[in-house]
């Protein structure tokens, strides 16, 4: 099983995921800093991933804190709070899991004076948002697995697997694990995704590791191979979706589920609930983080492109609802019209598989 992200007693232990595939090294944090500037410069990264990450960074925050009583603990905290959320804008788990560890400290001041037993407690909380990734992994792909045909080629986008949350599954990799787990031959074909690579890097990587069959192509051969008929589905996961659907990915997903319908292929989202931002009537209000245009320049430290020219670097685009086929979340299958969908499922109960 990949390790992502855990907690060990000497801090928050993670795979860099910046020097994969060439070098499988884990890096130990011991600070909340540290953990910050592990997800700014995409050691860990992934919705989820990095929702989990951030827990685990602050219980080790708060558990580091040298506040004597709970008023200086609680300063302490929320200064962590204000520095984490600070790392990535795009991604909902990351506001979702500091807003989670709020909760849990302000429901154990209202219990106890007790310093020592409030930091044990965030860390039981934080312990508990990676338990539950994986598990509601499980769930979406329960879910998602019976929409993959039988020696289903899917085309996915960046990585949606065990490196994108806590471990184990993944999200839309979820998917294609549970039905390969399920009896079916399937195969993916995973875009390279310019320019950081998560696709040839990371899912190329952890699908090689779990002896699926994955071909990479680059981002724009996409519409070639599905004209061709090589796609039977499209799988891309989520850092955002909005009350009617709309989904923030990695970006070039836009243009994949363009071609998708444009070729009539299904184009799915997986993505746990946590990843819904039901505040958002549309994607029109999904910050939309820009990254180094660095990224886009070079290659590690070799450039490519010429000085002095303008060089975009938006790390991830919306795709409006109308070209979703169905959200797989961990409580079932959304489709549209996705706000009474959506709506529905973020009422549900969670389902355990
Ligand atoms: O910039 P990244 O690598 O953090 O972007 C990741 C993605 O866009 C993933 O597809 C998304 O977070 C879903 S991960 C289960």
């Amino acid at each position: 099983m990949i390790k992502t992200v855990e907690w060990t007693n000497e801090g928050v232990r993670m795979i860099d995921q910046r020097l994969l595939p060439t070098e499988e090294k884990y890096l130990t944090l011991r600070s909340y800093e540290e953990v910050a500037e592990a997800i700014k410069k995409m050691v860990v990264r992934g919705a989820p991933a990095i929702g989990v990450s951030a827990a685990f960074g602050l219980a080790l925050g708060a558990k580091q804190s040298v506040g004597t009583s709970v008023a200086d603990l609680e300063d302490d905290f929320g200064y962590m709070c204000e520095v984490m959320s600070k790392t990535r804008p795009t991604a909902v788990n990351l506001f979702w899991a500091i807003e989670r560890m709020r909760a849990a400290f302000n429901r154990e001041k209202a219990r106890t004076q007790n310093t020592e037993e409030i930091k044990a407690n965030l860390v039981t909380e934080a312990l508990n948002i990676f338990q539950e990734d994986i598990e509601s992994n499980r769930s979406i792909g329960h879910f998602g697995a019976p929409l993959i045909p039988e020696g289903a080629t899917v085309l996915t986008h960046c990585n949606a697997g065990a490196l994108a949350t806590a471990g184990d599954y993944g999200t839309a990799l979820g998917v294609v694990r549970a039905a390969r787990d399920a009896g079916k031959r399937v195969a993916v074909i995973a875009d390279e995704t310019r320019p950081f690579l998560q696709g040839l890097r990371l899912t190329a990587w952890e699908l090689a590791k779990d002896e699926i069959p994955v071909t990479v192509i680059t981002d724009g051969m996409a519409g070639h191979v599905m004209k061709g008929g090589k796609v039977d589905c499209v799988v891309v996961g989520a850092d955002r979706i909005a009350a009617n659907g709309d989904t923030a990915n990695k970006i070039g997903t836009y243009m994949v589920a363009v071609l998708a319908k444009e070729n009539n292929v299904p184009f799915y989202v997986a993505a746990p609930i946590t990843t819904l931002d039901l505040s958002l009537s549309s994607g029109d209000q999904i910050p939309i983080e820009e990254r180094d245009t660095r990224e886009v320049t070079h290659i590690g430290s070799h450039q490519l492109g010429p000085d002095g020219v303008a060089v975009q670097n938006p790390a991830f685009d919306v795709t409006p609802n109308e070209f979703i086929a169905a959200i797989i979340t961990d409580r079932g299958v959304a489709r549209a019209p996705y706000v009474a969908s959506l709506k529905a499922l973020a009422g549900a109960k969670k389902v355990g598989v």
